[in-house]
This record gives C-alpha cells, sequence and structure tokens, in this order.
C-alpha cells in the first residue's frame, strides 16, 4: 500500500483531515508528500482542534472535490449528516479514504499511511473556480493572523463568481457568511 493508490501526488495535498475527540472533527489540511510511492507523509499544524485530537495519535483524511465541504470544515465541523460511513469515517461523495498512524513533534506531523481504500472515481477537467475557492479558504482561515490577506480572499473570489460551477458559488456564499460573521 501507498500514498499514490489514493491519489496522493509530489507536493502538498489538500485533503479533509478527520480526527476523533469528544466528537469528529473535520478540517481542510495540506498533507505534504516527497514521495508518493511510498507510506510515510508529512503535515504542518496550526494551532486547531484537529491538533489537539491528534494527540490521539491518529488522523483519517478524505480525499474530496466538493468545494462546499471544504468551506465548512474550514470553519466549522461537519455533522453525522454528512457522512456515509462513520467507521472508517467517510464523506458522502469521497474518492478515498486513509488512515495514518501520527506523530506530533511541535508544529510538523508525521504520518505513516496505515489503511485505505478507494471509494469511487472521478473523472473531472480543471476548472479554475474550484482551485480559486481553495485558495480563497486558505487565506480566509488565515485572517486572524493577518487581516490584509482580505485583499487576496477577495481577488480569489472573483475568480471564483467567473470560473465556478454551482457547488464552487454556493461554497462562495458560504464562505463570505462565515466571514460577516467572524469579521
Ligand atoms: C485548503 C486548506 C488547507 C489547509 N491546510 C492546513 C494545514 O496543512 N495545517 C493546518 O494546521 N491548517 C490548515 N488549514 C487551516 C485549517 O483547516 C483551519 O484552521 C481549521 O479551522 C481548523 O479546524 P479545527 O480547529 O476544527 O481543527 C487549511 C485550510 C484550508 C482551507
Amino acid at each position: 500500500m501507498k500514498l499514490s493508490d489514493f491519489g496522493f501526488t509530489d507536493g502538498i495535498n489538500e485533503v479533509i483531515g478527520i480526527t476523533l475527540g469528544d466528537w469528529i472533527n473535520t478540517a481542510p489540511l495540506g498533507i505534504i508528500v516527497e514521495d508518493p510511492d511510498d507510506r510515510f507523509a508529512k503535515l504542518k499544524i496550526y494551532p486547531s482542534h484537529t491538533k489537539e485530537n491528534l494527540k490521539r495519535g491518529i488522523l483519517y483524511v478524505n480525499v474530496v472535490r466538493d468545494a462546499v465541504i471544504f468551506t465548512i470544515s474550514a470553519f466549522d465541523d461537519l455533522d453525522e449528516g454528512w457522512f456515509e460511513s462513520l467507521n472508517p469515517p467517510i464523506l458522502k461523495g469521497s474518492l478515498a479514504w486513509c488512515k495514518f498512524k501520527a506523530t506530533l513533534r511541535d508544529d510538523l506531523v508525521d504520518l505513516e499511511l496505515l489503511d485505505g481504500e478507494v471509494v469511487r472515481r472521478d473523472l473531472r477537467t480543471v476548472n479554475r473556480g474550484f482551485n480559486a475557492i481553495i485558495e480563497a479558504l486558505v487565506h480566509a482561515t488565515r485572517l486572524s493572523m493577518n487581516p490584509r490577506l482580505i485583499e487576496r480572499v477577495k481577488y480569489y473570489s472573483s475568480i471564483v463568481e467567473r470560473c465556478g460551477g454551482r457547488k464552487e458559488k454556493e461554497a462562495l456564499n458560504l464562505m463570505w457568511r462565515y466571514l460577516k460573521m467572524l469579521l
């Protein structure tokens, strides 16, 4: 079993991280892969509920293509209604799930792939709107550290409006609703 079996490539792989604490915690995470033909990866981790839960030593990830799932999990948690399975945790529409052993070292996590499954395949072209909502969300989740990032959030939002489909535009509206509550 290797990372590439589940769609991971070298570079940073944006996925939904799922950790178990008192509740099921969901958050977008960037899994850093050097060799996709290996079982080992890394994760840079900022203070968060995910970081707290990772002390338990397990990280599940889901490979998803749903902009709304990325958006809700960036600001909130997805409740059980979003899952097609809870053990292992699989979000509805997820393409693959993986289970990693997680070893926390300050702001880095060493990951070792333990298990996983490809659930479905999803052939699609590159959509700039999807890529842009991911960029907008990355900056939106860092606004508390640097308020000037709002300019980037606005810039990527304009690309979502121009190039995105229904899901990406729904995600964009949701992102701004969360931001208006936070700002
Ligand atoms: C596409 C994307 C990738 C992200 N990657 C990471 C990451 O690699 N590490 C991290 O600590 N936070 C990352 N974040 C930010 C977390 O998802 C965000 O802080 C989230 O609110 C944490 O939720 P939690 O407190 O429920 O764990 C990312 C956000 C986005 C939108």
